[in-house]
């Protein structure tokens, strides 16, 4: 199990373990050079390829994506069946990949949502990929923080129902093992492309102390220089997890 950031203070490192990323700016990318916004979410997926051999080749343990919000649906129809699609075909034609590069895929969030084929093909995904830990590649689709908090609470207590008369028996270890990204530690560093400075109902839960870096660069654009600025800021941040920066100094 790893630890909580609030239960106890987490092992430093230069490098992120766990990065989580909001890629947003698809849309605007696309609008900017007179294409249909679906235009940009297909530019998007290539980021993905780089964003996940660029992280594989720094030591980035997790690496965790907002694909598909719970809100997400609120789009027109035809970009989220278009979404639903370009999901489809990344899988049949990454998966193979990812398993050569030692990545193992998870896909977090209510997939019972999508049509029964994504929802094999993410098994399948899931499966074929079990074996291999270089990197943890984790695509949140369907995934709402709030959906995610409800979901554990809901699953721990059919677990364990003696705790819906005993409330006060349930903390912070009895409630984490059952959110969805229980194997992973905390986000250590979380990116958000696009401009927007939001969370936008990602991991509300896991990402308590993770240091939040924002850029305007759209999600298309985003190079693995880019994502080196990003490492090159988290490395100047003081990380207190509320002590004091005296008390880090006199421990160093
Ligand atoms: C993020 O890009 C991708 C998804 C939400 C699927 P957007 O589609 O939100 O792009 P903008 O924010 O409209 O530019
Ligand atoms: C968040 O982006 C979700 C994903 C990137 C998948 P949105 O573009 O949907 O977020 P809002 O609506 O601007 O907050
Ligand atoms: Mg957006």
């Amino acid at each position: 199990m790893h630890k909580s950031s609030t239960l106890a203070v987490p092992e430093h490192s230069d490098v992120p373990r766990h990065l989580a990323i909001i890629m947003d700016g698809n849309g605007r990318w696309a609008t900017q050079r007179f294409l249909p916004r679906t235009a940009g979410h297909v530019r998007g997926v290539q980021t993905v390829r780089r964003v996940v051999e660029a992280c594989g080749r720094r030591g980035v343990g997790y690496l965790s994506l907002f694909a598909f919000s719970s809100e997400n649906w609120r789009r027109p129809p035809e970009e989220v069946s278009r979404l639903m699609r370009l999901f489809v075909q990344t899988l049949e034609k990454e998966v193979g990949k990812l398993g050569d590069q030692g990545v193992r895929l998870r896909v977090v969030g209510d997939i019972a949502a999508f049509e029964p084929r994504l929802q094999e093909l993410i098994r399948a995904a899931e499966e074929r990929t079990a074996h291999n830990d270089a990197l943890h590649l984790t695509v949140a689709a369907n995934y709402g923080g709030r959906w995610d908090i409800l979901q554990a609470m809901k699953r721990l207590l059919a677990e364990r129902p003696e705790l819906a008369s005993d409330p006060q028996a349930i903390d912070e270890a009895a409630l984490t093992p059952y959110l969805s990204m229980a194997f992973a530690p905390e986000p250590d560093l979380f990116i958000r492309t696009g401009g927007e400075q939001r969370i936008s109902n990602f991991l509300v839960w896991q990402l308590a102390y993770t240091e939040l870096y924002f850029t305007e660069r759209y999600w298309p654009d985003f190079s693995a220089h880019d994502l080196d600025e990003a490492f090159e800021w988290y490395r100047t941040r003081e990380r207190r997890f509320g002590r004091t920066s005296a008390q880090l100094k006199g421990s160093a």
